[in-house]
């Protein structure tokens, strides 16, 4: 046989191999290719080698190294071909399985901000006290912000500087509207409106143009506490507050009154309780000013009341541990995830 017909034979051996091995869908029809083409006792690749066999001695060099080349070649297509079908059987099969006692997938559902659960908890435990809630607006006027309550117009609570001022109109304008900085707004507007007894709680955000750092922020929560009635007393006072703090803090906790001043209470007080082994601010009290119920059409003569003012952050931090009041207002779903 001369050497161009047993090159010949190589290369149409070597691209209908190929072809065969491409084409090949699956393992059966890849190893019927390989099979056909690279059997070692009667694959056609066998065949040529025996022709190999039979060259001229000088020719053999020649047709030698082509067909090693070859073989090399078609032995790593099929290689190939088959580490390809078997990756696509894995995926596949991965695909069917189905284990019906394997857990369902679990979604997170997400849960009230700790501030909202803490106001919840705050409004079921002054609830069963007997108060009910009540809403004032966050933007106010200068009347509820300061006026009835008895805030002279030189108070420094009045500067511009410690305020959310919302008119350019001067702020000893009773029209004057800013954001509340307090809640103790909710004491006029419900007593302005309802005749006595009133017995209710106003829980919602006060603003102050404060520099945020870990325990201030230009916004925050108030808890405000307002009870009138005949007779009522500095006792019923201290012992609602008693009540309100057993209730949230446990049985434990202690409460303390250190002597104060407010505009709008006479006498004032601000409000401690106990906690580990110190105390922790939690706001303003007292008995409501005679002049704040003259103001509301309310006669001082016939009744009295007591009122107080709570910082909600802080109850809310004190319970949780939390030392950062910015965490509450970051929305980080890693921080807020904690208190679930
Ligand atoms: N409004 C006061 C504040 O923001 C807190 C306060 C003090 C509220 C005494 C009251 C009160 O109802 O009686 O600092």
């Amino acid at each position: 046989m001369p050497l161009e017909d047993f090159l010949s034979d190589l290369e149409s051996l070597e691209s209908s191999a190929e072809s065969a091995f491409r084409t090949a869908q699956d393992s059966q029809s890849l190893e019927a290719a390989r099979v056909e083409f690279l059997g070692a006792r009667s694959g056609r690749l066998k065949a040529v080698q025996k022709e190999l066999g039979r060259l001229d001695r000088a020719e053999k060099p020649v047709a030698g190294k082509r067909f090693n080349e070859v073989k090399k070649r078609l032995e790593s297509l099929y290689e190939e071909k088959k580490a390809l079908l078997n990756q696509a059987t894995t995926a596949s099969s991965d695909k069917e399985i189905f284990d019906p006692t394997l857990p369902g997938r679990t979604f997170r559902l997400g849960h009230l901000h700790p501030i909202t659960q803490t106001i919840e908890t705050l409004k079921e435990i002054m609830g069963r006290l007997g108060f009910s809630v009540a809403e004032g607006p966050e933007v106010e006027d200068a009347w509820h912000n300061f006026d009835a309550l008895h805030i002279p117009e030189s108070h420094p609570a009045r500067d511009p500087l410690d305020n959310f001022y919302l008119a350019t109109a001067s702020q000893q304008d009773e029209n004057t509207l800013l954001l509340r900085s307090q809640t103790s707004t909710v004491q006029i507007r419900v007593m302005e409106s309802t005749p006595p007894p009133v017995r209710i709680i106003s829980l919602g955000r006060v603003y102050r143009p404060d520099t945020a750092d870990a325990t201030h922020y230009p916004m925050f929560h108030q808890i405000e506490g307002l009870l009138v009635d005949r007779q009522v007393t500095m006792a019923d006072l201290k012992s609602v507050l008693r009540l309100f703090a057993v209730s949230y803090f446990g049985e434990e906790v202690h409460i303390r009154f250190r002597p104060s001043f407010f505009p709008f209470t006479e006498p004032s007080v601000e409000v401690d309780m106990s906690w580990h082994e110190g105390w922790i601010e939690m706001g303003g009290a007292g008995m409501v000013d005679p002049a704040v119920l003259s103001a509301v059409g309310y006669d001082p003569e016939e009744v009295t009341g007591f009122a107080f003012g709570l910082g909600v952050e802080r109850i809310c931090m004190r319970r949780h541990g939390i030392t950062d009041i910015r965490e509450l207002y970051r929305n980080d779903v890693r921080f807020l995830r904690q208190f679930p």
